[in-house]
């Protein structure tokens, strides 16, 4: 038996969510670049758990769905308000995601029917309990779902209090159908691996979180902004990351365990930050951004992967950094639950093998001996 070091190259399991073939990304079959173009984040949730595009009526009742599921249990406010102002937003988010499942009376029901209601009921409050720690660790009070037609809007709203601009739920809604699914990344292996156990989705989601949080996953995107604030300025940025790669640092947002080329998710998230940063009149993020991406490129090969232009993007929609990771897993949440729905129709246990390189023929030795 032979370890392959991170997994790499080794096919897990079967699936037909999403696909990465030559550097192409695509949910049920559509390419990314189509989807980022045309599809709102609403359609792409329905395209994730269904295997299909809704129509006009199918999405309506998407929508309706997850407004009237997006009440967060009173109880886990409660909690929520108990938790250190101080914590780390992701390790908030996992707590309280846990905490749901104490206060669903189908949290264990494990029909196929009852999965998808709490898959429903888990994409309407993530994004709820995000906005609701936000604005709890500065002292307000939660706000229930205005009730709009899409998450991004509903999201933005319940953390501002104000009614979002068109530009800014656009950019969002672009973002988080970017982010929704990504075949078999860690996380969605790490929510795989937990129900194949046939434990119940809460269990699954929460995994998932935990292992989104750190930051070779989806925490670069909060790395990436702590950098370029580091950086301070356009002139520092060459002296910063050839110091950084002389000292063999990792650069956090660039590279990809499966895409060698390029990541096709960054160039959507490079053109929003230019054209956010030219509708706000701040580009200053996005040009030390091009050029880290010329720097890093040119001296190592590496390419900026979906995290590094979200980092511009989200701060110029003036998104606190450390909610960057979190907004990550509102938009993942739809292809978390997709993966989890379909490893429970076609189930068996996860359990690999490890390679031993441990001593042998060991003998115990009593405690006197020792
Ligand atoms: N900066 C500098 N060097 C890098 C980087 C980087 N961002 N990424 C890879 N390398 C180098 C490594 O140092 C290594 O060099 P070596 O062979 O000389 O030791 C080589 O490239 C291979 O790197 P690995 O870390 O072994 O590649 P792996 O496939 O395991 O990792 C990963 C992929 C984790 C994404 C890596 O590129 C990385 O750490 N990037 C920075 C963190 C990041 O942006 N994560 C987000 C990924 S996208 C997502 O999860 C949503």
């Amino acid at each position: 038996m032979t370890a392959t070091k991170g997994l790499e190259g080794i096919v897990a399991t079967t699936s037909s969510i999403s696909s990465i073939v030559d550097g192409v990304l695509t949910y049920r079959g559509i390419d990314i670049d189509d989807l980022a173009e045309n599809a709102t984040f609403e359609e792409v949730i329905y395209l994730l758990w269904f295997g299909k595009l809704p129509t006009g009526a199918e999405l309506e009742k998407l929508q309706s769905d997850l407004n009237a599921a997006s009440t967060i249990p009173a109880e886990v406010i409660n909690q929520m308000k108990l938790f250190p102002k101080d914590v780390n937003s992701m390790a908030a988010l996992r707590t309280a995601v846990s905490a749901l499942a104490l206060y669903d009376a189908e949290a264990n029901d494990m029909s196929q029917e009852a999965n998808v209601r709490k898959a429903i009921k888990l994409q309407a409050q993530i994004p709820a309990i995000v906005a609701a720690f936000a604005r709890i660790r500065e002292g307000k009070e939660p706000l229930a779902s205005p009730g709009y037609s899409s998450v991004a809007a509903n999201f933005l709203f319940q953390l501002t209090g104000k009614e979002p601009d068109k530009i800014a739920i656009e950019a969002l809604d672009k973002a988080l159908v970017l982010h929704a699914d990504h075949e078999l990344n860690a996380s969605t292996f790490a929510a795989r691996v937990t129900v194949a156990t046939l434990t119940d989705i809460y269990s699954g989601i929460t995994s998932a979180i935990g292992t989104l949080k750190g930051p070779l996953h989806g925490g670069a995107n909060e790395a990436v902004m702590a950098m370029l604030e580091e950086i301070g300025t356009i002139e520092n940025v060459v002296p910063y990351i050839n110091g950084k790669l002389e000292r063999k640092d990792k650069i956090m947002g660039f590279g990809h365990r499966v895409y060698k080329g390029g990541d096709p998710r960054a160039k959507h998230l490079q053109k929003m930050s230019l054209e956010l940063g030219k509708l706000t009149g701040n580009l200053k993020w996005y040009e030390m951004s091009i050029k880290t991406e010329e720097l890093v490129t040119g001296l190592k090969g590496l390419k900026p992967n979906v995290d590094f232009y979200s980092a511009s993007v989200y701060t110029t929609l003036e998104i606190p950094r450390d909610l960057f990771t979190p907004i990550f897993a509102i938009s993942r949440t739809s292809g978390w639950t997709a993966h989890i729905l379909e490893q429970y129709e076609n189930n068996r246990l996860i359990r690999p093998r490890a390679e031993y390189t441990g001593p042998v023929n060991q003998k115990y030795v009593p405690i006197s001996e020792r």
